[in-house]
């Protein structure tokens, strides 16, 4: 029975490593497709503006307003409309921890 426990302690925390190390990854992969506009983990050189260090409510909140048309943008509607609800938290959550 202990044996039993232990094995499926095992196997949730390395299900749980892994999740948290594909999320992780994904969204560096997917906060690169954003660098040609916003730059490098956000930091833009002009011309767009900058996401790093923006506030994850502030950022969430854009990305929805791009998707449903009440923040007219140029270019934003087609990129933000791309991802899921999960995903645009996620660029939220990382974008916000890059320092200005
Ligand atoms: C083709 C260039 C381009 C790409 C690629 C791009 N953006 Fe943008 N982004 C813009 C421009 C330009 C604006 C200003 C609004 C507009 O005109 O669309 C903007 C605005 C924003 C804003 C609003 C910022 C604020 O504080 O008001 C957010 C958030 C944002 N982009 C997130 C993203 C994310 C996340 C990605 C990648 C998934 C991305 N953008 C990819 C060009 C781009």
């Amino acid at each position: 029975m202990i044996w039993k426990m232990t094995f499926i302690a095992v196997i949730i925390s390395f299900m749980t490593t892994v999740t948290y190390a594909d999320g992780h990854k994904n969204v560096e992969l997917l906060a690169a497709s954003c660098a040609a506009c916003h730059g490098t983990n956000g930091h833009s050189v002009g011309g767009t503006p900058s996401l790093a260090g923006s506030d994850k409510l502030h950022f969430m909140k854009q990305m929805d307003q791009f998707v449903d048309g009440s923040r007219p943008s140029t270019v934003m509607f087609h990129h933000a409309s791309g991802y899921t609800a999960d995903e645009i938290e996620l660029l939220a959550e990382f974008f916000s921890k890059q320092n200005q």
